[in-house]
């Protein structure tokens, strides 16, 4: 019984057909149109997302003659979406997660005394990743759109209740705790729409989705919307959160790192939700629909795409997968610091005002030196949030669980073993991330009937181990000392 995986990442829509050994019996990949109408703003056309998927998903199914019984969703997550209930169309783009517009609000909200409450109820902080300060920009800025979503003609969401909503013809209206929890509207621990943040961020609760669990049939496709096909939606999460599923980290202190355009690491913290002082985020990992099960996330915000930017923006490569060959010609980075705060720092620095910075530079850099620059920086960039969880939050991390696109790069998950000073470890598959929202749907229709068969099917590719004396040579402090220089540099 195979089922069918999406999962409508910030760059592209991902489509996997799964067996239910785990397997990946075929794929599909569509990118879409990355917008910046403006300095620090990032948006997608909604329909490009709605299109990739469909095309995504066409080209998985092309790809083996196994009948998908189900379709699990997992989407990037926090993204602002507005669409008409009726057409399924959005009268504007959607506001990435990315998208720094609105810092001055959060700004006027720290200064009006609101973090503490803000966070005591979230888990989360005042900062513009999250959706709740992007409706209130647009509660604020388009007055007309916002009329509609008061009346009710206008659904308000994130991208998983934006697919669900075009799969289903419009008919269901949903999204699970795991995409709730990061609005900034959603009570963590009471586990449900807050009215006291609705009020707080001018969203009326009557335009949110139901919030149901991320397991469990919540409709059914619309043949006439999505390729002919009548499957029953049985699962919903958010990417980081899918791929802490997918890679089977079922009991408290497990933890993964998916490389991805940013990086994100989520530790299993079981029923008790625990909080950070020191810039962890407190996050629902899923409801199986027997409780809220809670881990403790470090948002890393740009690693993978300091990748795309050197190939990109630089043409120092000229595709991502070349970075670990130069990296590998040269035995360090020459002294050079690469801070690769592209959209501000998340985890755990916070800065919304930082940008990039390029330190330790001499006649002698070569583009090799600047590759492994980058490499080391998502090293360092873990580390930190990783030592933040050990250090201020008590967890233990005893190795780390890698997936993600950059995975794939040993020379990365080597000098993130010698940083951490633990195990790295990755699984044959790396496409956790959809993984875990197939193993969501599956386990909502009887495909799988326990976690324990699902974690029966992670093997392990290959394992990373430390290097004794790596971690405290001295590059980390360097490190530090770069960081000091990027943060703050835009206010
Ligand atoms: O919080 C943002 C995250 O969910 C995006 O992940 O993999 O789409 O870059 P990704």
């Amino acid at each position: 019984m195979p089922v069918l995986a999406i999962d409508a990442g910030t760059t592209g829509v991902t489509a996997l057909v799964v067996g239910e050994d785990g397997a990946v019996l075929a794929r599909g990949y569509r990118e879409f149109a990355q917008l910046f109408p403006r300095p620090g703003w990032v948006e997608h056309e909604p329909e490009d997302i709605w299109t990739a998927t469909l095309a995504a998903c066409r080209q998985a199914l092309a790809g083996t003659d196994a009948q998908p019984t189900c379709v699990g969703i997992t989407d990037q997550r926090e993204t602002a979406v507005v669409w008409d209930r009726r057409t399924g169309r959005a009268p504007r783009p959607a506001i990435v997660w990315q998208d720094r517009r609105t810092t001055g609000i959060c700004d006027r909200l720290r200064e009006a005394g609101h973090e503490d409450r803000v966070a005591e109820l979230t888990g989360l902080r005042l900062d513009p990743y999250f959706t709740g300060t992007t409706f209130c920009w647009l509660a604020a800025e388009e007055p007309s759109l916002w009329a509609g979503v008061r009346d009710g003609r206008l659904a308000l969401g994130t991208v998983d209740s934006f697919v669900v909503s075009r799969l289903t013809g419009g008919a269901v209206y949903v999204t699970d705790p795991s995409n709730a929890c990061r609005t900034l509207l959603y009570d963590l621990e009471a586990g449900g729409w807050s009215e006291e943040l609705c009020a707080l961020f001018d969203v009326p609760r009557s335009a949110l989705p139901e919030v149901v669990p991320s397991s469990g049939v919540v409709g059914t496709t619309n043949p006439d919307a999505f390729l002919g096909l009548r499957l029953p939606v049985a699962g919903i999460a958010g990417d980081q959160q899918a791929a802490l599923f997918g890679q089977a980290c079922y009991s408290p202190g497990t933890s993964k790192c998916t490389y991805g355009t940013g990086s994100f690491v989520l530790t299993n913290t079981g029923a008790t939700p625990v909080r950070s002082g020191a810039g962890l985020l407190t996050t629902v990992a899923w409801d199986l629909g027997d409780g809220l099960v809670y881990a403790l996330e470090g948002s890393i915000f740009v690693t993978g795409a300091a990748v795309q930017w050197l190939r990109d923006g630089l043409g120092l490569i000229d595709s991502a997968a070349e970075i670990e060959g130069l990296a590998r010609t040269v035995p360090d980075s020459g002294d050079v610091v690469f801070v690769p705060a592209l959209t501000g720092m998340g985890a755990p620095h916070w800065d919304p005002h930082a940008r990039g910075a390029i330190v330790g530079l001499t006649r002698g850099t070569t583009r090799a030196h600047l590759a492994r620059a980058t490499l080391e920086a998502i090293a360092f960039e873990v580390r930190d949030v990783v030592d933040v969880m050990v250090d201020e939050a008590g967890l233990e991390v005893p190795e780390l669980s890698a997936d993600g696109g950059a995975s794939a790069n040993d020379l990365l998950l080597q000098l993130q073993a010698d940083q951490l000073g633990v195990p790295v470890r990755r699984p044959v598959v790396t496409e956790t991330t959809a993984l875990g929202a197939a193993f969501l749907a599956g386990l909502g229709t009887g495909v799988w009937s326990t976690t324990d068969e699902l974690a029966a099917t992670w093997s392990l590719d290959r394992r990373f181990e430390p290097v004794p004396g790596r971690r405290d040579d001295g590059r980390h402090d360097r490190w530090r000392a770069g960081l000091t220089r990027a943060g703050g540099w835009a206010r």
